[in-house]
């Protein structure tokens, strides 16, 4: 084989990996907000996998939920999916608006647990 063509494939399986690798919830620092229009916040910290460790949640459907008829299926999973897809930035029937989604979301749970922030500025930190 030409020794360029070597280079090129090594070049192109080396791009893709770094392509996932910086996708993954692993390396996730931040909840990505670029779905706001001009967002007036920093956007929220979090770091997945460190958060769910040290939070103790083992059920990813504790935040990335599927509902089918208004019903919550039990072990469905909908971590392939951005809450936007299914949470609009407005309300719709009995779907809270994204906003409101994250805060109900994350707050609830540690309004209801005494542990992690709840005050504006501890998550939307700069
Ligand atoms: C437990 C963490 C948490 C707390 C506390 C919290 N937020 Fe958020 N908020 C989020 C997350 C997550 C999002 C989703 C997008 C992002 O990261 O900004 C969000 C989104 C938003 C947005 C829409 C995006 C934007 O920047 O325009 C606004 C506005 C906002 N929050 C304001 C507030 C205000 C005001 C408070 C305090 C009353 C607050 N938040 C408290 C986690 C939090
Ligand atoms: C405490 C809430 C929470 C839990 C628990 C949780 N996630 Fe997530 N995860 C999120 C949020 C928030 C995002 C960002 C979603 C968005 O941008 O719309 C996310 C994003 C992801 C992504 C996409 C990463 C990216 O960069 O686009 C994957 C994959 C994922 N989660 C997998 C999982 C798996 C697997 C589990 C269970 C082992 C899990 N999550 C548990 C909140 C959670
Ligand atoms: C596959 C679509 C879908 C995805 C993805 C999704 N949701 Fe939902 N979510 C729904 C539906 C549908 C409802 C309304 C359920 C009902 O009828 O009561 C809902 C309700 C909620 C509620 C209010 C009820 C409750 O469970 O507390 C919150 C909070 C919420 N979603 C947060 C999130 C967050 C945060 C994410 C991303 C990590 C997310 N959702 C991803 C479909 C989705
Ligand atoms: C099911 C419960 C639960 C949900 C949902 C949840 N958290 Fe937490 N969070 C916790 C607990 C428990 C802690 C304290 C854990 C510890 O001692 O470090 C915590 C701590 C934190 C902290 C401080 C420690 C750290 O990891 O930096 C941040 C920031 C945070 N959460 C952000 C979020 C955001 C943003 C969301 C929504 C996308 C969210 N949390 C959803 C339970 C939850």
């Amino acid at each position: 084989m030409n020794k360029s063509v070597v280079y090129m494939i090594a070049f192109v399986i080396i791009f893709v990996f770094v392509l996932v690798s910086v996708h993954s919830q692993e390396d996730m620092e931040r909840v990505d907000n670029s779905v706001f229009k001009n967002p007036e916040r920093p956007s929220a910290l979090f770091r997945h996998d460190e958060h769910n460790e040290n939070a103790d949640i083992e059920n990813c459907s504790e935040c990335h939920h599927l509902y089918e008829d208004g019903q919550m299926i039990e072990d469905g999973s909908s971590e392939d999916q951005h809450c936007s897809d299914c949470h609009a930035l407005k309300a719709s029937d009995s779907i809270p608006a994204l906003r409101k989604a994250f805060h109900m979301n994350c707050k609830g749970c540690h309004l209801e647990q005494k542990q992690g922030p709840v005050t504006c500025g501890e998550c939307h930190k700069k």
